[in-house]
């Protein structure tokens, strides 16, 4: 799988887990930007969802993960972003469908949700799986420009 940059963030509640993460993708060879937080303090996932998407949005990395105790609510955040498809995922076929029919450009977990190693292998399946196009490009499409 080609190298990447990987914009991260999450709130407290997937600590652990995104420091894991952050140790399991650095060796694979990809970049990370950290964009915290990185303490056990209480935090507010908007905050972080809004950070990360602002990265991906300012061209800073080319995918994102986003980690928060359920994964909902971090995913809520980051895609009122028209820029962003935030998948949640639980499972690698959840991850492989967000790339090949949604060509999601942020990966979710919940930390107190998902274990290690199924988070490993759900985003081996999201950084290397690509979107399909053909009948999905114009659903997705559709993403961006919502009825107002
Ligand atoms: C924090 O306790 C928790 O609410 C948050 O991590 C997340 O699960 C929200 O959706």
């Amino acid at each position: 799988m080609p190298s990447q940059t990987i914009a991260i963030a999450n709130d407290h509640g997937a600590l652990a887990l995104k420091e894991h993460m952050v140790t399991y993708l650095k060796s694979k060879g990809h970049k990370i930007l950290d964009l915290g937080v990185n303490g056990p303090e209480s935090v507010d996932y908007p905050d972080f969802g809004y950070k990360l998407a602002e990265a991906l949005k300012n061209g800073k990395a080319t995918r994102g993960m986003l980690l928060c105790g359920s994964g909902i609510g971090i995913s809520i955040a980051a895609n009122r972003f028209s820029e962003i498809r935030a998948a949640l995922v639980h499972d690698v076929t959840g991850a492989r469908l967000s790339r090949e029919h949604n060509d999601a450009n942020v990966i979710v977990f919940g930390g107190r949700m998902i274990g290690p190693d199924l988070c490993q292998e759900c985003s081996d399946a999201f950084l290397s799986t690509s979107f399909e196009g053909g009948r999905h490009q114009g659903r997705v499409d559709k993403l961006s420009n919502p009825p107002v």
